[in-house]
């Protein structure tokens, strides 16, 4: 049978922003183009579909993005489309616009969302993009090395404060329910102690004797990094100051992290994401989410992926244990 020819794709962001957004939504755009497919941009996320709120990316839309932050499409969750009754307007909104497929970039909940639409019969492909890093199928998630840059920035930063008053600080950095950037970030900062949600936390171990250790080597000053999926900084801060007199200092990165022009890994992963994404269409696949593998890229089917988990690298958390526990 004769493959059906694409001839418009609607392209939207979905959940958090994050740093990579915009190169992904006009690799999209273009690589559309480059098919003789039109792109349409699709506004708030899943809640722009039920709302028909568009616009059309044009060459000129997708000009001077690629090293912005945030996401032009801007973005939002949607409990409407939680809703059986918001999917139906979301599906009669492709309808009218005549959309052959939509791409959706953003985290588990855009997955989520994309698998419901897609048993109602509209193609979707999706494109991993957050700063948690933490979709099981794939390796990397767009927006992941620019949030681990800011925070480490902003660390350094701190450090330089703490050191002159040879203080203790404790830094809370996002990551939802997993501790990839806390982790990663630890170890680029030389952290004293990172707490992170996959490993049960042994205050005593993990927490009094890394400082101690650091202090006997020499170290006057004690960086310790909280996920805050592993729980809160100033319960921490106020642990450490009982349990060792300490005067430690608090401070939550927030949505600092996700702001920021993105890396050139997250340009570039987002760029090769969103071509591939079209391609898929183009070639008359659809129906996967777009995950990087060993420096490559493959297509995983949408329920295969959401059921797919990642764990954390507990070799790195042994490594910047064993790095700490000698001083700064
Ligand atoms: O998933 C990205 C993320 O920034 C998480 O790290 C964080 O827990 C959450 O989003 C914050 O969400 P909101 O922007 O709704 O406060």
């Amino acid at each position: 049978m004769e493959q059906r020819k694409i001839k418009r794709i609607g392209v939207l962001t979905s959940g958090g922003d994050s740093p990579g957004m915009n190169a992904a939504v006009r690799a999209v755009a273009r690589t559309a183009m480059f098919y003789g497919i039109e792109c349409v941009g699709i506004r708030r996320g899943w809640q722009g579909l039920i709302n028909s709120d568009f616009i059309i990316l044009n060459g000129d839309m997708t000009r001077h993005i690629l090293g912005r932050g945030g996401t032009i499409l801007y973005t939002a969750r949607s409990e409407e489309f939680m809703t059986e009754k918001g999917r139906e307007k979301a599906v009669s909104t492709c309808k009218m616009l005549g959309l052959d497929g939509v791409v959706a970039i953003g985290g588990d909940g855009t997955f989520k969302g994309a698998l419901e639409l897609s048993r109602l019969g509209v193609p979707v492909m999706g494109i991993p993009a957050t700063i948690d890093n933490d979709i099981g199928c794939s390796n990397y998630t767009i927006g992941f090395d620019s949030a681990c840059n800011t925070a480490i920035d902003c660390i350094d930063k701190l450090r330089d404060t703490m050191q002159s008053h040879e203080r203790c600080s404790v830094v809370e950095v996002m990551g939802r329910h997993a501790g990839f950037l806390a982790l990663y970030v630890g170890i680029a900062v030389g952290a004293t102690s990172v707490l992170v949600p996959e490993h049960e936390l042994d205050f005593q171990k993990d927490v009094v004797e890394q400082i101690q250790n650091a202090r006997l080597a020499g170290a006057t000053h004690f960086m310790v990094v909280v996920a805050e999926g592993a729980g809160s900084a100033i319960d921490i801060g106020e642990r450490i100051h009982e349990a060792l007199g300490l005067d430690p200092r608090v401070t939550v990165l927030g949505h600092i992290q996700r702001g920021g022009a993105p890396t050139g890994r997250d340009r570039e992963t987002a760029t090769r994401m969103g071509y591939y994404a079209v391609k898929a269409f183009a070639e008359g696949r659809t129906g996967s989410i777009i995950c990087t593998r060993e420096g490559g890229i493959v297509e995983v089917p949408i329920e295969e992926a959401l059921a797919m988990q990642k764990h954390l690298q507990m070799d790195r958390y042994e490594i910047l244990r064993a790095i700490a526990s000698v001083g700064h």
